[in-house]
């Protein structure tokens, strides 16, 4: 696959919530493509509509209409049991509230995207050391979920997103419980796992540093992308 395989291809989504007070309109028309290697961040206040937008393409939340494909396959059209063996094998997603299994220690967190995937109990442990390692929490592999930093929770979150080599990874402000030097460091992560591994990222963040490592980065407004000026 070269760098300018379309990994992702999302095209004239919307979505309105129905309330009790009506209907309120968060997305009126994004349109976005991802190739292998691209990692794009996107930007805008709170309550814009940046989670709203990744729980639809992360197959997680409908969309109100709109077209969207990964690697050419069509995602709104899929049965809800395809879209979650897609979701599984070719999505990775770091929710905003990091969503670990709390009764479980951080091994069996990262374990259970890799039984999914029926990778072989021998090959487990190296895989999930691996992936703590590189978000600074070996220390912690025995741990209780339930006992971490909400920091390290989201390190966990992220390590188990990344365990599958997903095609497309969503982050929703992945790094935003993290202090400067760790959240460098997991960027560092992304950098390597996007480049390495032809990846295509979305990463939803408030911060412009995060924002500026990216490929290329957009602020949501009105329900719209519009490119980020630069610095
Ligand atoms: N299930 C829902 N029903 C009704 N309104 C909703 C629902 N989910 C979100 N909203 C509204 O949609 C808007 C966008 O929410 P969303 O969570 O996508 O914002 P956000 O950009 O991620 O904000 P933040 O930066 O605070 O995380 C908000 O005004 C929110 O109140
Ligand atoms: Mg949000």
């Amino acid at each position: 696959m070269n760098n300018q395989t379309a990994i992702m291809r999302v095209e004239a989504l919307t979505k309105t919530y129905p309330t009790a007070a009506g209907e309120v309109a968060v997305l009126h028309g994004v349109d976005l493509e991802l190739r292998a290697g691209e990692m794009v961040a996107i930007m805008g206040p709170s309550g814009c509509g940046k989670s709203s937008l990744l729980h639809i393409l992360g197959l997680l939340a409908p969309p109100t209409s709109g077209r969207y494909a990964i690697m050419g396959q069509d995602m709104f059209g899929l049965s809800e049991d395809r879209q979650a063996a897609f979701r599984r094998e070719y999505l990775g997603f770091i929710l905003q509230s990091c969503n670990l299994f709390e009764n479980s220690n951080v091994y069996e967190n990262l374990e259970y995207p890799l039984i999914y995937a029926r990778v072989p109990t021998a090959k487990r442990r190296a895989i999930i050391e691996r992936a703590l390692e590189r978000v600074g929490l070996t220390s912690r592999i025995d741990y209780p979920a339930n006992r971490l930093s909400g920091g390290e929770q989201q390190r966990v979150a992220i390590a188990r997103a990344l365990v599958n080599n997903p095609k497309v990874l969503l982050g929703d402000e992945p790094t935003g419980q993290l202090d400067r030097n760790t959240g460098g460091m997991v960027m560092e992560y992304f950098k390597h796992i996007v480049r390495e591994r032809s990846t295509a990222m979305l990463i939803v963040t408030h911060d412009r540093e995060v924002a500026r490592q990216c490929t290329r980065g957009y602020t949501l407004k009105d329900g719209h992308l519009e490119p980020l000026l630069k610095h």
